[in-house]
């Protein structure tokens, strides 16, 4: 352990000052002893995502490695067929992992994104129900629909009246927060309300996603376990968003429960009731879940939806097509959910959209075992992918 915060405080910066990185660093990164890639990875550290795309584009096979200090080494690929290989055919060999549950654990605990095996499994079954074209339906008609004309809808249409500027991300993340907590809870946090109420749990989420993303990026998870020991700097705060996030979904969990009780038949189809009413009311399970569902829908739908309003205002063009074909295809009773199937132009430009921007750009995996990519390239059991 000495030996290692040795290293770091006196020896990588001696290699940064000799090395002097440059965030336009040419790629492919070059390569140094004991620090591997971690300059350029530190000198880009404000753009890692173009960073790490650039590096996927100049590999011939659209598979990069990364070299990083103390054997965090990464493998990161832009390969359809690899992503396949890693997702899908050998979904089994590719597991999140121990390395990646220790780090997120402070926020996502035991939740379907931190979990492998059985405990995967469960929460997959009994969120599968949630995908049905039943719930899907009702989701669209009655959740998004109500939030979108009695909420967005209106808010925007003030705006524009009064000529007001809005932060459309903000709006967007209030819109996605509460179709989330409607959708898999059954519960109105009543965010995009006129008056924009301030959201300190939104605040907390933002923070606690943050600083547990930075946590992989660390040169060694020594620094961010010793600050946490110590309860300092950013581990502090990470502790304190946490613990008001708990609080939220603990309110949730005690009310959907209380509901519960107090009904023979359940009436909501909403997830969370179906977990709680199968005999699963452990606190920390049900408050996992609750942060789970939170995080996988509310900055992913509402970032996919800033960027493509964002491009649709730099492409006019695209927007009257747009516009062209929602009328065009829209049924007489204003109902759209299986009128949507038919708008192919929309559903490209989405697309197009999302690949440009991802929502979610990285999607991390450690391999159980040695493998060989159908790239060629090889990877050694416990490698992030
Ligand atoms: C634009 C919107 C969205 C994008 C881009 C997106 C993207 C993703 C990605 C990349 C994964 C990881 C897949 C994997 O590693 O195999 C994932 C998983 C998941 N997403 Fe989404 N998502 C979106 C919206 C939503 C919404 C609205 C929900 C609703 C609750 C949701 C629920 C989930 C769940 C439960 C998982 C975990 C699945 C599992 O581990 O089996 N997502 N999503």
């Amino acid at each position: 352990m000495l030996e290692a915060l040795l290293l770091c405080s006196f020896i990588l910066p001696l290699l940064f000052i000799f090395f002097r990185p440059k965030s336009d660093a040419k790629l492919p990164p070059r390569s140094y002893p004991l620090i591997g890639n971690y300059h350029s990875i530190y000198a880009n550290r404000h753009r890692l995502i173009q960073w790490t795309s650039d590096a996927v584009h100049n590999s011939p096979t659209l598979t990069a490695f990364l070299r990083r200090p103390f054997g965090q080494n990464r493998v990161i690929t832009g390969n359809p067929a690899v992503v396949e290989h890693i997702l899908k055919s050998n979904f089994s060999t590719y597991q999140k992992g121990l390395n990646s549950h220790n780090i997120l654990f402070d926020l996502l605990g035991d939740g379907i994104f931190n979990v492998d095996g059985d405990q995967w499994k469960l929460q997959r079954q009994l969120s599968s129900h949630v995908f049905s074209t039943k719930s899907l339906r009702h989701f669209v008609e009655h959740v998004v629909d109500t939030e979108l004309n009695e909420r967005l809808l209106p808010m925007l249409t003030t705006a524009a009246a009064n000529d007001t500027v809005v932060d459309l991300q903000d709006v967007l993340q209030r819109f996605a927060f509460d179709n989330i907590c409607k959708m898999a809870f059954d519960y109105d946090p009543a965010c995009l309300t006129p008056s924009l109420p301030h959201a300190t749990f939104a605040v907390a989420f933002e923070d606690a996603i943050r600083i547990s993303t930075e946590r992989f990026h660390t040169i060694t998870p020594l620094i961010w376990k010793i600050k946490r020991v110590l309860n300092i700097g950013s581990e502090k705060r990470l502790k304190e968003a946490v613990s008001e996030i708990r609080q939220f979904a603990l309110k949730i969990m005690n009310e959907k429960k209380q509901e519960v009780d107090d009904t023979s038949s359940i009436k909501t189809v909403d997830l969370l009731s179906r977990f709680v009413s199968s005999g699963h009311t452990d606190e920390n399970f049900i408050t996992d879940i609750v942060i789970s569902y939170i995080f996988a829908g509310r900055d992913t739908t509402s970032a996919a939806l800033t960027w493509f309003f964002w491009l649709l205002w730099k492409n006019p063009a695209v927007e009257s097509e747009i516009v062209k074909e929602i009328n065009g295809k829209l049924a007489a009773d204003g109902s759209v959910y299986d009128e949507v199937k038919e708008m192919v132009y929309t559903h490209a430009s989405l697309c197009e959209s999302m690949r440009l921007y991802p929502p979610v750009p990285v999607d991390g995996k450690t391999a159980t075992v040695d493998d060989v990519l159908p790239d060629g390239n090889v990877v050694k059991k416990g490698i992030i992918v």
